[in-house]
């Protein structure tokens, strides 16, 4: 979370900066700034909310400087006011700092800086290691940057100026990704917080490793250890040039990447299956079929949408396969004790690839010796960095905060894992023909969704008047009603749970009454009379109900007041077109409830913080 993004060149840095900034606005919108130095002093700019408002705050004419530091905010120590937005600052306006990431010891710091009379204006933890650079420097700003960062616990992404180097920026990572990039020309040198910050150009780029820093002085860039010694470092071609952002006419991120949906699911498989043949093969799969086809066990990490992703991939690992697949959320694997032996295989699922929790948890499954595969969208990510192989989604930037295209497209490739791996094992030709030829109509059924979304929006604004959602589904349809009550919540801030039919009677039942809604999930043939069964009981309560159902159902039409027809496709998909009217049904819900869709409130886009 938080973006950091410092420009040194030939352009006007703070015009570069609040480009760059824009690109990496959806990593944290509470609070933005940018400084500079200028005649020898430090200039800053900064705004509460988006780098619209920092803006509109700075005169351009005015500012052709060579070198700026920039920064997003996703509030974490301190509230998201204008006072706590970064830059931060020593107490003698010496030192300017852009930070993402905690430092868990900044207390103890702070306290002892206090002591020595140092002056706080922000209520973060940021604000310390700025003093504390300022407290240590005796004119070599190296010395006192590694100086400084020896006292830090915690993890960070910096840059720094410092108002008497005025050609030099500082950058430093330990355990939060920073990227830095220069033009074959050698007139820019750029540091980002991710390389989506890189779009529209052509750079060399590094990302720094732990406690590996950057010093940059007029474009040169030397990268160093905390010993003061220089490291050899190839830095690889990042060709962005052509990356562009745009909505294309739609309103919304969320909406276009909703429609770009029949492309970037087929992106996700053309060229790695055979359908003929019953056959999936991945580009650069570093793992060998020899271990591949030993796996006895395999634990799926990951968070958020990325968890609903994982726990319809065990649900079809475990029965195509029969290979034993436990899901764990990140943040809560970390502290479990996975049992890994030499026949497991770790699968980490992210879209950013940058999710501290799941790096985290990916990190101490390599400590114990266990192969990593991750599943990721954005290439040259830090997961995909750290990992043995990589299996990438191709679905193209996704820019709204609300992950949808990314989710599809992570279903797709899971798919054909589980195929994949049940080849390996025992799954006969014929089934995987079938498997994979009824995946290839995937795109299809979901161009029909998106060519009559108008039933789904109608649906939208009768349901738009309830306050609380429960929403329902069996077997690979409750991950199903998880993904898509989480859409609800994150964009219209409304209350939604999701639950396996099966458990309303064991306890939830209690909370129906006919202000409640529920949005059933039905597209389960094996799942489908019992979860008629449960809908009757929650219509008995007086419960309003709106199902998404297939057009081969029989009965639903009588027991939900509503329901959304899809069309029919086997069990194993039918998360598709569920999902994806799901995705329409929170969008126009809130596009009715005016909330901000693409960058919801307290959300970022890349949780990297843990
Ligand atoms: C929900 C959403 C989040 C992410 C989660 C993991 O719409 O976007 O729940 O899925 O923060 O992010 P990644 O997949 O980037 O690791």
């Amino acid at each position: 979370m938080c973006g950091i993004f410092a420009y040194l060149g030939s352009k006007s840095s703070i015009k570069e900066c609040l480009n760059g900034l824009k690109l990496l606005e959806y990593r944290g919108y509470d609070s933005a700034g940018i400084a500079a130095i200028k005649n020898n002093k430090l200039i800053h700019f900064k705004a509460s909310g988006k780098i619209e408002a920092l803006e509109k705050k700075i005169n351009l004419k005015d500012l052709k400087l060579d070198l700026a530091i920039g920064h997003t905010r996703w509030a974490t120590h301190g509230s998201a006011i204008e006072k706590n937005a970064h830059p931060h600052f020593d107490d003698k306006q010496n030192v300017a700092i852009v930070h993402n990431g905690i430092i868990e010891n900044y207390d103890i710091l702070k306290k002892l800086l206090i002591s020595k009379n140092y002056k706080f204006r922000s209520d973060t933890d940021t604000e310390v290691i700025a003093q504390l650079i300022s407290s240590n420097y005796k004119n070599d700003l190296v010395e006192s940057t590694i100086k400084s960062l020896k006292e830090l616990k915690g993890s960070f992404a910096i840059a720094l100026i410092h108002k008497n180097h005025p050609n030099e920026i500082i950058a430093a990572s330990r355990e939060s990704p920073l990227a830095i990039g220069f033009n074959d020309k050698k007139t820019e040198v750029i540091i980002s917080s991710d390389p989506n910050a890189f779009s529209g150009r052509n750079l060399n780029v590094i990302f720094l490793k732990n406690d590996e820093i950057a010093h940059i002085k007029n474009q040169e860039i030397r990268i160093i250890n905390l010993k003061n010694k220089t490291l050899k470092k190839t830095f690889e071609k990042i060709n962005a040039k052509n990356i562009k952002f745009s909505k294309k006419g739609f309103e919304h991120f969320m909406l276009k990447e909703i429609f770009d949906q029949p492309s970037t699911i087929q992106k996700a498989y053309l060229g790695r299956m055979t359908e003929n043949e019953g056959l999936v093969e991945f580009e650069d799969l570093k793992l060998s079929k020899s271990f591949l086809s030993k796996i006895d066990n395999i634990i799926i990490t990951a968070c958020g949408t990325s968890h609903h992703a994982a726990l319809i991939a065990k649900s079809l690992i475990e029965e195509k396969a029969n290979i034993l697949v436990s899901a764990e959320i990140a943040s809560e694997m970390r502290f479990k004790t996975p049992i890994l032996t030499k026949n497991t295989l770790v699968i980490a699922i992210s879209q950013s690839g940058e999710t501290a929790d799941t790096i985290a948890a990916i990190k101490t499954a390599k400590e114990k010796g266990a192969k990593i595969l991750s599943i990721v969208n954005v290439e040259n990510s830090s997961l995909s960095r750290i990992s043995d192989s990589s299996i990438f989604l191709k679905a193209g930037i996704e820019r709204s905060v609300c992950s949808t295209k990314a989710f599809s497209s992570q279903i797709t490739v899971l798919y054909l894992f589980a195929i994949f791996l049940s080849r390996l094992k025992s799954m006969q030709k014929k089934e995987a023909i079938l498997l994979l030829t009824e995946l290839k109509k995937i795109p299809s059924k979901v161009r029909k969704i998106l060519k009559n979304t108008s039933i789904i929006e109608e649906k939208a604004k009768k349901y738009s008047k309830f306050e609380n959602f429960f929403f329902l589904g069996r077997n690979l349809m409750y991950p199903t009603a998880m993904e898509a009550a989480l859409k609800l919540k994150e964009i219209s801030y409304l209350h939604a749970s999701a639950y396996p039919a099966g458990e309303m009677k064991h306890g939830p039942l209690a909370l129906i009454d006919s202000k409640l809604a529920i949005i059933a999930f039905s597209s389960n043939k094996k799942t489908y009379d019992k979860m008629l069964s449960s809908l009757m009981e929650a219509r008995a309560r007086n419960a309003k109900i709106l199902a998404f159902a297939t057009k081969n159902s029989y009965g639903i039409e009588d027991i939900a007041d509503d329901v959304i027809w899809l069309d029919n496709t086997i069990d194993e998909l039918s998360i598709f077109p569920s999902t994806i009217a799901a995705q329409l049904f929170a969008y126009f819900i809130a596009k009715i409830r005016k909330t901000d869709i693409d960058q919801p409130r307290n959300l970022a886009k890349s949780v990297t913080v843990e």
